[in-house]
């Protein structure tokens, strides 16, 4: 039952514009699960979905909503991909790379990815302050992209800053207030043309003399006996870095936010770093990196009784979802011994998970489910543990901002400042 009480206050449009909101969205959205469910924001020109079963129900609906939006961001920016197609269209380009991402097929990567992490750890200080997102998360994810992609190391730097600067020219906001093409997208669609003439002699290449690395596989790689053109496999590396980076990036940010805003549950983890798992899948419950999901709606569809009349944007807010007190008992509170979460690894088709147990939507859910969901986890458990070899008794440094911020459809802090001991 969802109950909430309403004082005097501003209306919901006002706030979903104000500065309250955007430092702290989850006061709003628990009003609106109460209050509005399905709303209409006239500013951004969709409907907002903020109650779990509606999400869940939204993300498994692939008859009436469609992915065709991402055209108009991610696709403008590096063409078309599997995240912009419908139907059988999308089965088969999914099926052409999903198998590299999971299980016997991906366990090669784990090897790269710490590798990378320790190249990182090992710059740290002995001992003193680090800033966590300066020094690891912002590179970890894109760094082992690159280098499962068998790029050169020495190019790290460089599709660092491809991947920013795509990054930014893929704002959801510009897309629902206009349909202009603003000066960061032109740079985006630079920053794509650039790393696509750097990748394409390595993908023909590969063609002839596959060498084991991610390119050599999707090179060759089919699925119903096609493969993906020299476009699709330059268009597809570009949403790996985007999809895979700065999701990453945050998801490990927030985790070590959460973990050190909350000592008691730290200590749990150092004590036994195995529970590193159980915290990422409560951060991507708690403070999911990415909010929410746009969906086209091309039919009429019903939610908590109203109807979204056909032809309009649809913004899931997964985050709202996944902190929904009908679902998950005191939702703010970060606990990493939950007994209402599927605390493990993520089902793609599964929310209700076994006795009573619900699945979070940090990954979103159904067929466009996160091909990277293994590859973030792992990348966050085995970094996370690498640190603490590393760092001896982390702690909040003082001073330090734990604000979130919401940016480019992401959320977390600006920076992670953790102070510690010599190993
Ligand atoms: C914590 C980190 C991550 C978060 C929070 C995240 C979040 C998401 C979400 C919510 C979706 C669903 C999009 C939709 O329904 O429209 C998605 C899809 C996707 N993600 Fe991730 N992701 C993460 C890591 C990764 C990584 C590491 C990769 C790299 C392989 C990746 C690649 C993708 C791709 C390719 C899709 C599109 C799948 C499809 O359309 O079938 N993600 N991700």
């Amino acid at each position: 039952m969802y109950v909430f009480n309403m004082g005097t206050q501003l209306s919901i449009d006002e706030l979903l514009n104000s500065e309250e909101h955007h430092a702290d969205p989850y006061p709003l959205w628990k009003r609106m699960r109460h209050e509005a469910p399905v709303f209409f924001d006239k500013k951004l020109n969709a409907w907002l979905l903020t109650r779990y079963e509606d999400c869940v129900e939204a993300f498994s609906n692939h008859t009436d909503f469609s992915n065709q939006l991402y055209s108009k961001t991610l696709g403008v920016v590096f063409g078309p991909t599997m995240l912009d197609k419908d139907g059988h269209e999308h089965v088969v380009q999914r099926r052409i790379v999903a198998p590299e991402f999971v299980g016997k097929r991906f366990e090669p990567y784990y090897e790269a990815i710490e590798r990378n992490a320790r190249n990182l750890i090992n710059e740290f200080p002995d001992d003193g302050v680090v800033d966590l997102v300066n020094s690891f998360t912002t590179r970890l994810p894109v760094n082992v992209i690159v280098d499962m992609l068998g790029m050169d190391q020495s190019d790290h730097e460089r599709f660092h800053d491809w991947y920013t600067t795509m990054m930014a020219g893929l704002s959801v906001k510009d897309l629902l207030e206009s349909q202009f093409s603003s000066e960061k997208q032109n740079l985006g669609v630079l920053a794509h043309q650039q790393l696509a003439e750097y990748v394409a002699p390595i993908i023909e290449d590969r063609k002839s003399c596959p060498v084991g690395d991610l390119i050599s596989k999707i090179v060759h790689a089919e699925a119903e006996g096609q493969k993906l053109t020299l476009t699709e496999i330059q268009a597809f590396i570009s949403l790996l870095l985007v999809a895979g980076g700065e999701t990453t990036d945050k998801g490990i940010a927030n985790m070590w936010t959460q973990l050190l805003l909350n000592p008691e549950q730290l200590d749990a983890v150092l004590d036994d770093q195995d529970l590193f798992d159980a915290a990422f899948s409560e951060m991507m419950r708690h403070s999911p990196p990415v909010p929410g999901q746009l969906r086209y709606a091309v039919n009429e569809v019903t939610f908590s009784g109203v109807t979204i009349p056909a032809n309009q944007a649809v913004y899931i807010q997964l985050a709202s979802a996944n902190n929904d007190e009908t679902v998950f008992s005191d939702p703010r509170s970060f606990k990493i011994d939950r007994d209402d979460l599927h605390l493990s690894k993520e089902r793609k088709m599964g929310h209700h998970g076994d006795e009573g147990r619900y699945g979070h939507l940090g990954f979103g859910l159904g067929k466009h489910f996160c091909l990277g969901y293994e590859m973030a986890r792992v990348e966050a458990v085995m970094g996370s543990t690498l640190l603490c070899e590393k760092m001896k008794n982390p702690r909040l440094a003082p001073g330090a901002d734990t604000a979130f911020i919401m940016k480019s459809g992401t959320r977390s802090p600006k920076e992670v400042l953790i102070e510690y001991d010599q190993a």
